[in-house]
């Protein structure tokens, strides 16, 4: 089963207990938390105090996404703040085996984030300790950017480096995803769908969450039958 992951970079920022609550209501589990500092990605939101306040207010899973320069020197805190899943950027990480297995030690779900650039293979030897791969399908930094197209391509060449290993990695994507493309995201093999603008710019962003997560059932049903036609 994939999960849809709302984005709260797009939720109203001064309401956010409002919209996380809408979330909830409609069913879902796992919230995608952005954290950028303005020199990694080209972008400033929010950080340790507002993943606290979520914390003490939500029991969605909080899965952070750091989009900072050296999480290294951070992660620790992010993890103490509440965040269940870690990702950090590959292109941020000098030792990520182990900053991954510290996320790990340290309570946390870690995951690698993949810019658009960097092929999968870059993760052939980690791959084993991570518990999600995240593929971005825009470049890091603001929502509501148009999906890069071969990103599809990419999660099936993750899912197919996975599966050679065997392992049960996780896959999520992240960027310009919408009602549109969550069957094709899931098809490819994606497990956890993150969408922003799609949800909270929406009139009404319970039916669309509700909508995105049918759609990303039945695909899942769909990628079986794929399989075992194979
Ligand atoms: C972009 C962020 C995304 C963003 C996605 O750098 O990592 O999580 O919120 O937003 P949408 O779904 O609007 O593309
Ligand atoms: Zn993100």
């Amino acid at each position: 089963m994939a999960l849809i992951a709302p984005s709260i970079l797009a939720a109203n920022f001064v309401n956010l207990e409002r919209d996380v609550r809408a979330m909830e209501e409609a069913g879902a589990q796992i919230l995608h938390v952005d954290v950028m500092d303005g020199h990694f990605a080209p972008n400033l939101t929010i950080g340790l105090p507002v993943i606290k306040g979520l914390k003490g207010c939500t029991s969605l899973l909080l899965d952070v996404h750091l989009m900072i320069s050296n999480p290294e020197q951070t992660a620790e805190a992010y993890i103490d703040a509440g965040a269940d899943y870690l990702s950090v950027h590959y292109e941020t990480v000098n030792h990520l085996d182990r900053l991954v297995e510290r996320i790990r030690e340290q309570g946390a779900q870690p995951g690698v984030v993949l810019n658009p650039h960097t092929p999968v293979l870059v993760l052939e030897e980690i791959l084993a300790k991570c518990h999600h791969v995240l593929v971005m399908s825009v470049n890091p930094g603001f929502g509501g950017q148009k999906f890069i197209v071969t990103s599809f391509q990419k999660v099936r060449k993750l899912k197919s480096l996975i599966d050679s290993q065997d392992l049960n990695v996780k896959i999520e994507i992240d960027g310009g995803i919408d009602l549109h493309n969550t069957e094709e995201a899931v098809r490819s093999g994606v497990d956890i769908v993150v969408a922003g603008s799609a949800i909270f710019h929406a009139e009404r962003p319970k039916e669309v969450l509700l909508q995105m997560q049918r759609i990303a059932d039945e695909a899942a049903i769909l990628k079986k039958d794929d399989a075992i036609s194979l």
